[in-house]
């Protein structure tokens, strides 16, 4: 991009963010500083270093390691959308985390992170550099703005007041983030199941509509159409196949990438624990799936016909450890198991403390203040 194109889009959303209420404009403000350095030409390297393939010798047994690569090139016509699959514990974000690294090691796509834990702010500290930028919102450093709280005891219009408030301030950020190629993490974990689902549907909504209002702003931005991938770990939460669960139209939005998102070169990832919650629809739209091991026969039922088109019978998904997957898409199925991951994984499984239980009687000092 050149740099006057790149000051005129900055330009551009400063002049529109500065007509939002003072509390929402600090922020999109903040990262999208001026002076930040700009993302640099990488030239697309479309193979994707996922890890090893495991192939077991028929007649010693013998497991052999082989590198795994993914071509992406395969997918140009079809569009990318990945589902991840396995229970708590078994790998998922780790092998997530192997993907989006990838993508952000070596392509200029632009990564939008729905992040409900949080865990994926570690993706910073090395993607922010002077390559390409990537930011967390909802850190200490860029908080969402107050105004987006909504108050616990919100009645349905108040709710969708603060939801189209949030949408008029994000509009143009969003239009930024993917015509400049930011990366960004939306930290939405600090909030209430329902707002997640509020302003994963808004975000989601925005990034479908992406850059095209501001191309209508000039002719000359109508050329070419920045790929974006958009990641939503733990996405039975805002995908759920009970809409009943759901509180706003976040399905709605995440189905909309799915169904419609390859023409205008938005790629879907979803992963999810709880493998017969997530929504059928969504996951049927994907063409490249990850199974990992799941320890419930109550999660493989209802996908069994995705496990058995993998060659995967209960007793052989149960079987899988953390970290291998078998990966179908099209006629290819392979089990394979992910590298190490280049950033720290956010989502560690914590080790035990060996800090002291309380005595009795420091127990029963505490519990008086209470009882
Ligand atoms: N390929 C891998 N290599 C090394 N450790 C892994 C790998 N996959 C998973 N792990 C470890 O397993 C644990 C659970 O992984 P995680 O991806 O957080 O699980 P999930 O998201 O499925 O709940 C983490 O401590 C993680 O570091
Ligand atoms: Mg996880």
């Amino acid at each position: 991009m050149s740099t006057s194109l790149t000051h005129k889009i900055l330009d551009w959303c400063a002049r529109n963010l500065w007509g939002l209420p003072s509390e929402i404009h600090q922020m999109p403000l903040s990262l999208l500083n001026p002076e930040q350095k700009l993302p640099l030409k990488m030239a697309p390297i479309p193979v994707m270093d996922v890890g090893y393939a495991l192939h077991t010798d028929e007649l010693t047994g013998r497991v052999k390691k082989e590198p795994f690569l993914l071509d992406t090139r395969e997918f140009l016509k079809a569009g990318e959308r990945d589902a991840i699959l396995a229970s708590s514990g078994m790998g998922k974000s780790y092998l997530t985390g192997i993907l989006l690294e990838e993508i952000l090691e070596k392509s200029q796509q632009v990564v939008f992170i729905f992040d409900f834990e949080p865990e994926w702010y570690t993706l910073k500290a090395r993607y922010d550099n002077d390559n390409r930028s990537f930011k967390v919102i909802g850190s200490k450093e860029s908080p969402w703005p107050a105004v987006l709280a909504i108050p616990a005891t919100a009645d349905q219009k108040q709710i969708q007041d603060c939801l189209n408030t949030f949408e008029l301030a994000m509009a143009p950020f969003i239009q930024g983030l993917i015509h400049l190629g930011i990366s960004c993490v939306f930290d939405l974990s600090s909030f209430p199941d329902r707002d997640k689902q509020g302003m994963t549907a808004v975000l989601c909504e925005l990034i479908f509509r992406g850059e095209y209002n501001l191309q209508d702003q000039d002719d000359a931005l109508h050329n070419d159409c920045r790929k974006i991938r958009v990641a939503v770990d733990e996405a039975h939460l805002v995908a759920s196949q009970y809409p009943e669960k759901l509180q706003h139209n976040s399905l709605e939005a995440i189905l909309k990438i799915a169904k419609r998102g390859r023409k205008r070169n938005i790629h879907l990832l979803v992963a999810t624990q709880t493998p017969a919650s997530i929504n059928k629809e969504v996951l049927k739209q994907c063409n490249r799936y990850w199974l990992g091991g799941i320890t419930s026969h109550l999660d493989y039922k209802p996908n069994k016909s995705i496990y058995l088109a993998a060659g995967l019978t209960l007793d052989a998904v149960q079987k899988l450890e953390a970290g291998t997957f078998v990966y179908a898409s099209g006629l290819t199925r392979q089990t394979i198991v992910g590298r190490t991951r280049h950033c720290k994984h956010g989502g560690e499984t914590k080790k035990e403390t060996t800090r002291p239980i309380a005595s009795k009687s420091e127990a029963d000092a505490l519990l008086k203040e209470f009882l």
